[in-house]
């Protein structure tokens, strides 16, 4: 079994170590061995020995390791991933058993799937991706780099999704619309209009607030 570990140490990390769990209880594929965080002295949740240190540590490893960043804010997970150089270490994508993958679905490095989520089919999902729980994402899709996507949303079909996007819980976004880089949608947001890039918008119908 290949060895893994977590980049953040908080809630979501957390999380990450269950799909871990749940990947390895159907094919045994994992031996996890604990997170990397910048901080780490908050995290007294979590026992000492798996705390293995700073991610600067991380460009000392020699041998290979997988790593998974499971950091919710898109432009961290990017400036997180720039400082690390070590050729040893990759970038699996996880996907939890239950969630379901259609037809033509491409899928980057570095993703996080988490459970319950379904996927139909012609969509394209660029690398370091999170799919929180249980959100479907549908036909002619495509989602660019680091985007998060937190729990529930719905994505519809032939929907554009730029770089850094941030989609908070339970959001809904109607057909053919496109997201600009770096935007936030509030959670529970109806988003039946293209947003630019740089916005946050909110609200049913979405309107752009910043
Ligand atoms: C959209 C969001 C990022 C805005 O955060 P922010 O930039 O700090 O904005 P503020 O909290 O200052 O709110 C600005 C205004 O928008 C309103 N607002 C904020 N979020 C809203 C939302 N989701 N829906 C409707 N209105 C919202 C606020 O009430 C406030 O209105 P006011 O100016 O009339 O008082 C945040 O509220 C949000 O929805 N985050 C998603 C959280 C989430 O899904 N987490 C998942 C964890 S798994």
């Amino acid at each position: 079994m290949n060895k893994i570990a977590i980049i953040g140490a908080g809630g979501f990390g957390r999380e990450v170590k269950w799909l871990i769990d749940c990947i390895n209880t159907a094919n045994p594929t994992w031996s996890f061995i604990g997170y990397y965080d910048d901080d780490l002295t908050s995290r007294r949740d979590i026992p000492e020995f798996l705390l293995l240190g700073k991610i600067e540590e991380i460009n000392t490893i020699e041998e290979p390791l997988a790593l998974v960043i499971a950091i919710g804010k898109p432009s961290i997970k990017e400036k997180i991933l720039n400082q690390i150089t070590n050729k040893n270490i990759f970038f699996p994508t996880l996907i939890h058993p239950t969630t379901i993958v259609g037809n033509d679905v491409k899928i980057g490095t570095g993703c996080i799937i988490c459970a319950n989520n379904i996927l139909t089919c012609n969509i394209e999902l660029h690398q370091f991706i999170t799919l929180n729980l249980a959100c479907t994402i549908g036909h002619d899709t495509l989602i660019q780099s680091y985007t998060s996507i937190m729990p529930t949303v719905n994505v519809s079909g032939e929907v554009t999704i730029e770089k850094n996007v941030y989609i908070g819980t339970g959001a809904k976004i109607i057909n053919q619309i496109s997201i600009g880089a770096n935007s936030i949608i509030g959670a529970g947001a109806v988003v039946t209009k293209n947003i630019p890039a740089n916005a946050t918008a909110v609200g049913v119908p979405a309107k752009v607030i910043k």
